[in-house]
């Protein structure tokens, strides 16, 4: 064996010997290791490329290798590596600041790692708003089946996942999910906006069941990305806030996913006129090339934090790095390039492009619905497109598997709820070519024949 193997099976012998990987049953096989990028690409320790159509995990907007970046880091690091958020520091000082701008809001900004953070703390910000406002019994949460917000107790009461949550619960008490609009299995041939309006009308109907004084928040991503990649029909985001604002519910926006240009807007949210009370962001704020999220909470929520006469009116949680000065810099470096590549207006024109093109994917029966918005695709694989009975989920792992054989990763929604893991997942760095985006196509396309004959050999 030479020196390079040796050391490469080192590396394989310690990570399956030591690192406790993601969403992953244990196996004895060796890791699939990544070791550079640049662009779209990535590069594993076997020196094989792979075209990323899923920016690492739904976060690398601006591609990989930025120089610009890791000069921002760099001279951060140098100037001042690490101030806690008790005191105040330039680079979160100026990235609220920008996050302002991207928001079109009146927004105060509280910064954490991760986006389960950040969902954590909103539902701590929406609580405890209510008890200042002399409504302490307002703390229940409601959210969506099949929508993801985090891995922490909150965030993870919240998420209406069951795979996620068996055999970590009881969880938080006061969390109460109601069903997400799902065009392709639940609307039945109604129109969209008819049937959006009844999916708000379920959250109201929850919020008088319940008793709309002990409703604290609804927290909702704009499309339910991880979930199976669920896009509303275009009335439901505003029909939801009028009946949060009917019952005095705070309406939390969950942009980890959408956020930062990902659904062809600066965030999801702002393909309508709401305004929401909170905003949670991550993953795109950094292109994923530092850990940073935020709680992004309204001016008039904040309004009732400031009573100074009142020793616990203050929010009394402290975050180590959240606000990282390193990650605050190399976010405003992000969100400059982003401005600069116009990055949310490309995701929306060449978004609507990759959309057209998953469209061609109809040609196979096992594909029975492709949906997206921006660079954001969903393409929900059935063994039967007229039942709609759901492609099984070994099948599903096996095209998975076959695109990346072809050069291509590509995500599914994995460990979410039973029967329906079957959406696999597109999601590219917004710099994406479309030569690129050509060449995923062309991956899917090929795994999903293979796929598609397999199933009609089994009939
Ligand atoms: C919509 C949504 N919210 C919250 C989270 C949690 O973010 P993190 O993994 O950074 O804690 C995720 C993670 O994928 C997500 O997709």
């Amino acid at each position: 064996m030479s020196q390079a193997e040796q050391s490469k099976e080192q590396i394989y012998q310690a990570d399956r010997r030591r690192v406790w990987h993601a969403l992953a049953p244990h196996n004895e096989r060796n890791p699939w290791v990544v070791e550079s990028a640049q662009g779209v690409y990535v590069t594993d320790l076997e020196g094989r490329t792979y075209l990323d159509a899923m920016a690492g995990l739904w976060c690398v907007n601006i591609g990989y290798g930025h120089e610009r970046i890791a000069k921002a880091a760099y001279e951060q690091m140098r100037k001042l590596p690490f101030y806690p958020l008790s005191a105040a520091h330039v680079p979160a000082t100026e990235l609220a600041e920008t996050l302002t701008r991207w928001l079109g809001g009146d927004y105060r900004f509280f910064f954490s790692n991760s986006g389960s953070e950040a969902n954590e703390t909103a539902l701590k910000v929406a609580r405890q708003y209510h008890a200042q406002m002399g409504h302490s019994e307002r703390y229940k949460v409601i959210s969506r089946y099949r929508a993801y917000h985090g891995n922490t107790m909150g965030a993870l009461s919240a998420t209406g996942q069951h795979q996620r949550k068996y055999l970590y619960e009881p969880l938080a008490v006061g969390f109460l999910h109601i069903q997400p609009p799902d065009l392709y299995r639940l609307a039945e041939g109604r129109a969209p906006e008819e049937y959006g309006k009844a999916c708000a009308d379920e959250l109201e109907r929850v919020i008088q069941w319940e008793g709309p004084d002990t409703i604290s928040a609804f927290i909702m991503e704009p499309i339910i990305t991880g979930g199976g990649m669920l896009v509303p029909p275009d009335n439901y985001l505003p029909e939801v806030a009028k009946v949060c604002k009917r019952h005095g519910v705070l309406l939390i926006v969950d942009e980890v996913i959408s956020g930062f240009g990902r659904t062809g807007k600066r965030f999801g949210f702002q393909h309508s006129s709401v305004a929401p009370d909170i905003v949670t962001m991550a993953k795109g704020i950094t292109s994923g090339y530092a850990p940073l999220s935020a709680t992004a909470v309204a001016g008039h929520i904040y309004e009732a934090f400031k009573d100074v006469t009142d020793p616990n009116a203050h929010l009394r949680q402290v975050n180590t790095f959240g606000g990282h000065p390193v990650s605050c810099a190399v976010a405003l470096e992000n969100l400059a390039i982003m401005e600069e590549l116009d990055l949310a207006a490309r995701s929306a024109v060449l978004g609507d492009m990759m959309l057209r093109r998953l469209k061609e994917l109809y040609a196979y029966g096992i594909v029975g619905d492709v949906r997206g918005k921006g660079l954001l695709a969903g393409i929900e694989l059935v063994a039967n497109r007229d039942t709609k009975e759901p492609l099984p989920l070994e099948r599903v792992k096996a095209v998975v598997a076959r695109t990346k054989s072809l050069g291509v990763i590509v995500g599914r929604n994995g460990d979410t709820v039973a029967g329906l893991n079957n959406v696999v997942t597109v999601s590219p760095p917004l710099t994406i070519a479309e030569e690129e985006i050509d060449q995923i196509v062309e991956a899917l396309t090929a795994a999903i024949a293979e796929e598609d004959s397999n199933n009609r050999s089994n009939d």
